[in-house]
């Protein structure tokens, strides 16, 4: 499998060309091109004996493979959390792959580490962490939330104790902390999913009585997953006043901010995430509002040290890496050996653009939700259900004469429809059991106008 300096070079800017190309089309192509199965069952993807030309695969990747998705990165696409990504991010996605880094200890990537290591150190100081603090980069929020709750896991309970352990979160917490918690060997009964307040925010009254009880009944609190940022509202949890019965209590506190721990970079989040700073551990994923290409989840621990003590091994074929507290070997802090230098891309895109810059592109997206707001609330039969926070709004259309269970549907054929058309992606969720279209419009490539249009043709594919 080698090439030569001149195949390497042909491969290499045939690509760069089409992703550039990519980017600069962005904004004319359809948001959602997806397929279903049986329309891509013909294509030729089987895997070939000999080889093929790398400009001909490259073309075949583009049109037959790479055509047949949604776009994250479209100023239009604004269901879930989107991924604007950015240019720079993908080429230090390519030199990180070029070089093949292995970031996993200090012997295989001293550089990278150190670069890593500036980099987590940015990222707390962000959110107002203590010198104490340390983390890594990790493939996104589901794993950053696993770590974390390892940690904690450890920290509280101990192996003696984990069948005792009861965990507190909120009915809107994202689903990838249940399945840590069941990955890490708590039982369902040792889970309390509380119902959310009005403002689908963790009711701290209602976390105190619950851990009470808990205790009454010889169990163990041991750790509170709050919210700063939740996916289906943009809501924050009372971060402050959690931190604070987390303390009186002994009680681990997990901040989910891997969306919305972005906004500190504003002045605004910074005021919204009040007492994000206090939190024990945070899921921080800078692929979804700092702009990074997948994959780049973070996690952040208040005292970095206690990664190592979940995490560390080691087996009689690494014990040359050493062992040097200040030298870190990354994969003594997470759980996974191999690891890419994933951290690149952040720091990357923070020296060619500068900090300034990703916070004027989190103020867009802020800007932008109140914006998609005000134009709701101008549209004859729409409502708005949850007001633009962090970043985000969700909304219904709701005209009168209409059963509650037929405004679902319909409102979730609309978003179907607009999706299915191209022109943008908005999906729906449920709230307290109806359905609402729900619009994240963080993307910096976002425009007024794209605001506009997608609200103007919700409205008229409701009326059709
Ligand atoms: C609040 C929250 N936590 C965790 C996750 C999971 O992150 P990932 O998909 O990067 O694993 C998401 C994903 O959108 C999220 O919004």
């Amino acid at each position: 499998m080698k090439a030569s300096a001149e195949e390497m070079r042909a491969a290499g800017y045939a690509a760069v060309d089409r992703v550039v190309a990519h980017c600069e089309a962005l904004e004319g192509m359809a948001a959602w091109t997806g397929a279903r199965r049986a329309e891509l069952e013909d294509l030729e993807l089987g895997i070939p004996d000999g080889p093929r030309p790398a400009a001909e695969v490259i073309a075949q990747v583009e049109q037959e493979i790479l055509h047949y998705m949604a776009r994250p990165a479209h100023p239009r696409f604004f269901a879930f959390v989107p991924g604007p990504g950015n240019f720079i991010g993908a080429v230090a996605d390519f030199l990180a792959q070029g070089y093949n880094v292995f970031a996993g200890n200090w012997f295989a990537a001293s550089g990278p580490a150190m670069a890593e290591l500036r980099t987590i150190q940015w990222l707390a100081e962000l959110v107002g962490f203590p010198q104490t603090a340390g983390g890594l980069f990790l493939s996104g929020g589901s794993l950053a939330n696993f770590t974390a709750l390892a940690v904690a896991r450890d920290r509280i309970l101990g192996e003696e104790r984990l069948g005792d352990g009861v965990v507190y979160y909120s009915d809107q917490t994202h689903s990838s902390v249940e399945r840590a918690l069941r990955l890490l060997g708590f039982a369902r009964r040792q889970l309390r999913k509380l119902p959310s307040d009005d403002d689908f925010r963790l009711p701290v009254a209602l976390l105190r009585s619950a851990m009470e009880e808990d205790r009454r009944g010889g169990r163990r609190p041991c750790c509170v997953i709050a919210n700063a940022g939740t996916t289906n509202t943009g809501a924050i949890d009372p971060l402050g006043e959690l931190a604070a019965a987390c303390r009186t209590e002994g009680v681990w506190l997990h901040v989910d901010g891997a969306y919305g721990a972005a906004a500190a970079i504003c002045e605004e989040g910074r005021r919204l995430l009040a007492g994000i700073e206090e939190a024990d551990s945070l899921t921080f994923d800078p692929h979804k509002w700092l702009f990074q290409p997948f994959d780049c989840g973070c996690v952040l621990l208040r005292d970095g040290s206690l990664l190592p003590r979940t995490f560390y091994s080691r087996p009689e074929y690494l014990k040359d890496v050493g062992d040097n507290a200040e030298e870190p070997n990354l994969f003594d802090y997470g759980p996974e050996l191999t690891r890419p230098f994933r951290a690149l891309k952040l720091w990357m895109t923070l020296q060619v653009f500068g900090a300034d810059a990703m916070r004027q592109g989190v103020e867009h997206g802020l800007e932008m939700a109140r914006y998609a707001e005000s134009l709701v609330r101008k549209r004859k039969d729409w409502v708005i259900v949850t007001p633009a926070q962090m970043g985000m709004l969700s909304f219904r259309y709701e005209p009168a004469g209409i059963s509650v269970e037929r405004l679902d549907e319909r409102n979730r054929e609309i978003g179907k429809r607009i999706t299915a058309s191209g022109f943008a992606v908005v999906l729906s969720t449920e709230l307290k059991g109806r359905t609402v279209l729900r619009m994240c419009p963080i993307n910096p490539r976002t425009t007024e106008g794209d605001v506009r249009n997608t609200i103007r043709e919700l409205d008229r594919l409701a009326r059709e």
